[in-house]
């Protein structure tokens, strides 16, 4: 409205290519400083459905303030954004708890919490040590691998195989349709024709897992999803399919880039990486900071349904709302010189796993899956380092990479 000052971002931070070479940390330090709620100007990239802008939430506080008030903030206008959204795409986005706000998410919600409990996810140790030990057994002494494919997208994929009851030999396909749904921005995953092909194929699929289980029910998770009631109720086909997608993308695209994150961050201070490898039990508190200092999701969105303040600015219904938590990571309000990567700090409070009432469903079973598959590698590989520049994929989502060289060394004895 007339009179209103709209600190402007000044960046394009839809843009994907604004994150080519990583996370912009300068812009959003000056803008927790100067701006801390900064609308960005309809892009002229079209992301974001195509509206006419957003809001950029870059202080920790505020953060939290939106996820924690889906009643004002809501997820169901897409708590992801896609490139060249279409109405038809949003309705079946709707039917996934993660574009849900409550009472319709805390229903899948609770029946997935039924099956996603922390015995279960202690339950998975002895397999995810055996996959770290074939993961890191295949690797040949003294060559240079790329990690993204030999090693960070192994564990994910072999974890969500046991989870969603798929045969281990067609794991494969689970990397392909994630990589393809996800990477709508990233020419190497070939673009829009990609894009659909996957989710039909996906799809299919997913209906088939499901029929499957209905009938002959397994001691995988799926099963237990597809069987599993609440006041009487189970999921329907379409939320089952719905649910299967939203497990593979977040099971996959998140853990990958962290494990990858983690040896790019470790191997530029290694200093810190000698400790661990010194001091193997440092890794889970080491990992709460790799997660602080390097998120594999760099944001989610809400929508505002109703006229609401944040951080001094006027938000009005209908507005987009964007929670960086790239930003929210480094805020200096809560941690001390938050450029410093310290495996020492154990930031408790940090982000990346989101918080509020879509806080990560898989956040213990993701820091499982990566404190055992590095402890091995490091184990093993005590001499491994980085070879060469990465391949970032190119998101303005995904905080990751599409490859990188890294030269193992030789064996430990
Ligand atoms: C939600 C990050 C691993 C399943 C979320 C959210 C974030 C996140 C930020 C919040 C979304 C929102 O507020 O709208 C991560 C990171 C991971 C990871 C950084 C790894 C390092 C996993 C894994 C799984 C998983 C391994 C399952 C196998 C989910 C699900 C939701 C979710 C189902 C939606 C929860 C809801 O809507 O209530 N994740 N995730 N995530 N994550 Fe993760």
């Amino acid at each position: 409205s007339s009179g209103l000052v709209i600190p402007r971002a000044g960046v394009d931070l839809g843009h994907p290519d604004t994150y080519a070479d990583g996370v912009p940390y300068e812009v959003f330090a000056r803008l927790r400083d100067e701006a801390p709620v900064a609308w960005v100007d309809e892009p002229p990239y079209k992301g974001f459905d195509g509206g006419p802008g957003f809001w950029a939430v870059t202080r920790h506080a505020d953060i939290n303030e939106v996820s924690r008030h889906p009643e004002v903030h809501s997820s169901h206008a897409g708590a992801t954004f896609l490139r060249d959204q279409r109405p038809r795409d949003l309705a079946a986005l709707q039917q996934m708890m993660l574009n849900l706000d409550p009472p319709d998410h805390s229903k899948l919600r609770k029946i997935v919490s039924r099956v996603f409990t922390p015995k279960m996810v202690n339950g998975m140790l002895e397999s995810v040590e055996r996959y770290a030990h074939e993961i890191v057994d295949g690797l040949e002494p003294d060559t240079e691998i790329d990690l993204v494919a030999k090693v960070s997208a192994e564990m994910p994929l072999m974890v969500l195989a046991d989870l969603l009851g798929v045969p281990r030999s067609e794991r494969h396909l689970l990397y392909s349709w994630t990589n393809r749904m996800v990477g709508l921005d990233d020419p190497a995953y070939g673009g829009r024709a990609a894009f659909l092909s996957a989710f039909q194929e996906m799809f299919a699929f997913a209906e088939e897992q499901t029929e499957i289980r209905r009938r002959d029910p397994g001691d995988d998770v799926w099963s237990l999803i597809v069987n599993a009631e609440v006041d009487g109720e189970r999921l329907s086909t379409d939320e089952l399919q719905r649910f299967f997608q939203l497990l593979m993308i977040a099971g996959n695209e998140t853990t990958r880039n962290l494990l990858t994150g983690a040896v790019i961050t470790l191997d530029q201070h290694p200093d810190q990486w000698a400790q661990l490898r010194a001091n193997p039990d440092l890794l889970k508190v080491a990992i709460e900071e790799i997660l602080r200092f390097h998120p594999p999701v760099m944001q989610f969105r809400r929508t505002a349904v109703t006229d609401a303040e944040l951080g001094g600015q006027h938000i009005a219904a209908g507005d987009k709302v964007v929670m960086f938590y790239v930003s929210g990571n480094r805020d200096e309000a809560v941690f001390d010189e938050p450029d410093r990567f310290d495996i020492h700090r154990n930031p408790a409070n940090h982000v990346a796993f989101g918080s509020g009432t879509h806080f990560c469903l898989g956040n213990s079973l993701a820091r499982l899956e990566v404190r055992v598959l590095l402890s091995e590698l490091f184990a093993r590989f005590p001499q491994m380092r980085v070879a060469g520049p990465p391949a970032r994929f190119r998101s303005n989502f995904i905080n990751g990479y599409r490859e990188l060289p890294v030269a193992l060394g030789p064996a430990a004895a």
